[in-house]
């Protein structure tokens, strides 16, 4: 495993975090190159339970480094929290094992109070954020505006910054509520908890690659809630695509050598947005029970339905996947009959590629094609050959249609519960 990007190939909470947590075995490096704690990567181990949100999920195993990159946005007190939280769990965090990268943004108190402003804003059309601040972060990166973690290396540059960007957005409600004097002790203080933590992660990953290291690129979010090609404006703030792995640490596009699609066997989603394949009635609630779908950040029911070949293959090609990581296969188990839906019906057309334009995917009908489910439980087995025949046709029915090989199969929460189909995992 030379260089692996892992990215959502979906609307999010794909299985990213148990995908990585296995790698990991392999890997010397795991880096989290976008985001913020708007994520929530789940890992199962034996009967413990750990929900990552910023840290990498590489972090739950011995002697591995993690790197946090220059693309995400953090909050550190969620981090220190997150840090605390592994703590308990008997798992120690610092410097030997997670880098913060100086270049990183922080999200600061009045990120929040912006985010809940434009949501009201919204009305009807509110994005259905997850509330942690990570679009108005963004925003103050792009506009120049943003305070970086390096800052908090210069009390008096950071102090500055801080009042500027407070002046800057007093009209919005709430701002003028917020204490100059509280934000900066408060992060002076951030600064004691993680300052060993901060380092310049470019350079750290850029000389392990050179070095023939393997590293492992978590990504968080999914492709349909990137920035650039996700269902705009419904997609978080930045680029949660393949490209993003590079831009978000600083490692050249010629230094990936692999990028691992997860989808779920189905699809969901949190948040408001189009949904194709959505399936409002009973069989939705069937699958978000049987698959434990409510957020692991928010703990908002997530929205289920088909698997959806238009919207993948668009993630195929925006990636440049060279594989595919199915998961939660388990959850299919007992149904008479699985769709899979192939084109969308536009305005009478029937369309193949994922549509551009908001109004076009928010009248797409689905158009699907049904295949024979399977009674047996699929839960736990680790051999494809043992899966029933009718999975087995659900698998290829994937590849024939996407034409990317699926490498990995998940067939249930457990770090066990996997099928490699690849010689090299
Ligand atoms: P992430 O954000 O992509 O890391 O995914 P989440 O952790 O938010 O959501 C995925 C959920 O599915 C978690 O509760 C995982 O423990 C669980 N999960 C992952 N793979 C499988 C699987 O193959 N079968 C089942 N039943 N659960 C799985
Ligand atoms: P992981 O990494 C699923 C969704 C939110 C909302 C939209 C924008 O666990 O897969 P934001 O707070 O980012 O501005 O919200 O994006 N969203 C996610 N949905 N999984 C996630 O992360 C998500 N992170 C953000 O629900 O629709
Ligand atoms: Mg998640």
């Amino acid at each position: 495993m030379p260089t692996t990007v892992i990215v959502g190939s979906q609307w999010g909470d794909e299985g990213k975090g148990k995908l990585v947590d296995v790698l990991t075995e392999d890997a010397d490096i795991v880096a989290r190159f976008q985001g913020g704690h708007n994520a929530g990567h789940t890992v199962v181990i034996g009967k413990e339970k750990f929900i990552l949100h910023l840290i990498p999920s590489g972090i739950l195993h011995k002697g591995k480094l993690c790197l946090i990159g220059n693309g995400t946005v953090v909050d550190p007190l969620c981090l220190i929290k997150e840090i605390d939280g592994l703590k308990e769990k008997g798992i120690v965090v610092s410097e030997k094992n997670l880098l913060l990268s100086k270049n990183a943004h922080l999200i600061m108190p009045y990120h929040m109070v912006i985010e809940a402003a434009s949501e009201n804003n919204k009305g009807s059309k509110k994005i259905g954020t997850t509330g942690r601040g990570i679009g108005p972060a963004y925003v103050d990166k792009m506009s120049r505006s943003g305070i970086r973690v390096s800052d908090l290396l210069y009390p008096e540059i950071f102090r500055e910054k801080l009042e500027k960007n407070l002046r800057y957005y007093s009209h919005i409600e709430g701002i003028s509520a917020l204490s100059a004097n509280e934000i900066y002790d408060n992060y002076m203080k951030y600064r004691e908890r993680l300052g060993s933590l901060i380092a310049d992660t470019d350079i750290v990953i850029n000389d392990a690659i050179e070095k023939g290291r393997n590293v492992l690129f978590e990504g968080a979010q999914g492709t349909l809630l990137d920035i650039d090609h996700g269902s705009y404006p419904y997609v978080t703030s930045s680029s949660a695509s393949a490209g993003g792995a590079c831009i978000g640490l600083g490692v050249g596009p010629t230094k990936i050598d692999r990028v691992i699609g997860v989808a779920k066997a189905y699809t969901t989603r949190v948040g408001s947005g189009p949904f194709p394949t959505e399936i409002k009635d009973a069989l939705g609630e069937r699958l978000r029970e049987r698959g434990g779908e409510y957020g692991a950040t928010t703990g908002r029911p997530r929205r289920c339905g088909w698997l959806d070949m238009v919207s993948l293959r668009h993630s195929v090609r925006i990636n440049g996947l060279t594989g595919l990581a199915i998961t939660k296969l388990d959850i299919l188990d007992g149904l008479d009959e699985i769709q899979i839906c192939t084109a969308y019906k536009c305005n009478g057309k029937r369309i193949v590629d994922f549509p551009k334009e908001l109004p076009l995917l928010e009248s797409a009908e689905p158009i699907y094609e049904s295949l024979s489910g399977w009674k047996v439980s699929t839960h736990g087995i680790t051999e494809f050959s043992a899966l029933p025949k009718e999975a087995q046709s659900y698998i290829r029915k994937i590849e024939e249609i996407l034409r990317v090989p699926v490498d990995i199969i998940s067939t249930g929460q457990e770090r066990e519960s996997l099928i490699l189909l690849r010689r090299q995992f």
